[in-house]
């Protein structure tokens, strides 16, 4: 090979860097032409030493001249593969697919908002409008008219945060729904059917089962001929469709100022099968009590029903009111209510 061989070398290595169609050819180029051990115009130059003496830098620059205009190319041919994919990439339709998607978080209600829902959904289905009232309320509606007068015993379960002002009546955090029942008969007529889920509040220290703040559903029902077997079946009713038949329910006598006669309604415990027990000893879901209270109830007080313009000789009817978290409890699993108000999304995020 001559120095003229050198250039027509250079010129046929320029045209196929100038063609490659991508990145592996462009490096399958590289190699052949100025690969380390064996590129032909590597080759080339290591014979230099073998040529006469007067020969050798003729020849010696035509090859490294040959060997720079290849590397030029090399690089310019790169230069334009890399901004080729680069607008490719870039142009619509050719996104890369092979780039993992990025994560799409999906949110949802809190588990007290679903559970407050699904009770709502059981009861639309036997009639009853879900309705909702102020979380401040007066002393006549959460207890006066409820026939629990200021110096009723029935007072003292309802731990009461006051609030301070300078109203002839006295204001308060609602400690349960069942103001609402009150507000609800003076503005409607029977036949009512209501069913009011909302937050309450009571000044009490918390434990597995009671948060100060807390979230209560109360059921009204008034019209002609209600009796206690219509409290019952609908009761069994919810507690069936919420849980599935196998869940027992219990029914006691209690006492209730605004209900007469009253009711209590318990779940068996989910924890421990409604034994009290579990592995660790004493269930502390129910605190052994095999039972979860999870309603008051009963026939609505003639004396409310008078004080709101309703006849009692016409019309009856039959409240009932519990915790929203002990069902979500019930539902979820979960062995402790305040894992509910934490926010701790590791807890939440797993229901
Ligand atoms: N309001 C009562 C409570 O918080 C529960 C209750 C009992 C509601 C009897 C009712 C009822 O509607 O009829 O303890």
């Amino acid at each position: 090979m001559d120095a003229t061989g050198l250039r027509k070398l250079a010129d046929r290595a320029e045209a196929e860097i100038a063609a490659a169609p991508d990145e592996a050819a462009l490096e399958a180029l590289r190699v052949r032409y100025v690969g380390r051990r064996d590129g032909e115009i590597t080759l080339a130059l290591k014979l230099t030493p073998t040529l006469a003496t007067g020969d050798r830098p003729a020849y010696g620059a035509a090859g490294n001249a040959a060997r720079e205009r290849v590397e030029a190319a090399l690089d310019r041919r790169a230069a334009e593969l890399r901004s080729s994919t680069l607008e490719r990439d870039l142009r619509p339709g050719g996104e890369d697919l092979s780039l993992p998607p990025r994560r799409v978080r999906v949110g949802r209600y809190h588990p007290i908002t679903q559970t407050i829902r699904e009770v709502s959904r059981i009861f639309a289905g036997m009639g009853f409008e879900t309705v909702e009232g102020p979380e401040v309320e007066w002393d006549y509606y959460a207890f006066e008219a409820l026939n629990i007068p200021a110096d009723h015993p029935a007072r003292d379960k309802f731990s009461t945060l006051w609030v301070s002002t300078d109203t002839a009546q006295r204001m308060l955090l609602r400690p349960h729904t069942s103001p609402m029942q009150i507000r609800v008969m003076e503005k409607r007529r029977p036949p009512v059917r209501v069913l009011v889920p909302g937050r309450c509040f009571r000044y009490e220290a918390t434990d597995a089962t009671h948060e100060s703040v807390f979230f209560q559903y109360e059921g009204l029902a008034i019209d002609e001929q209600l009796s206690m077997a219509d409290l019952k079946g609908v009761l069994y009713s919810f507690a069936r469709q919420l849980f599935g038949g196998d869940r027992k329910i219990r029914f006691r006598p209690d006492y209730f100022p605004f209900t007469e006669p009253s009711a209590e309604i318990a779940f068996d415990c989910f924890a421990c099968d409604g034994t009290g027990v579990t592995n660790d000893g004493k269930c502390r879901t129910c605190g052994g009590a095999a039972w979860i209270e999870a309603a008051g109830c009963g026939m609505v007080h003639p004396a409310a029903l008078q004080r709101v313009g309703y006849d009692p000789a016409q019309h009856q009817g039959f409240a009932f009111g519990g915790g929203i978290e002990r069902l979500a409890m019930l539902l979820t699993g979960t062995p402790d209510i305040r894992l509910f108000h934490q926010n701790d999304m590791r807890y939440l995020g797993s229901l």
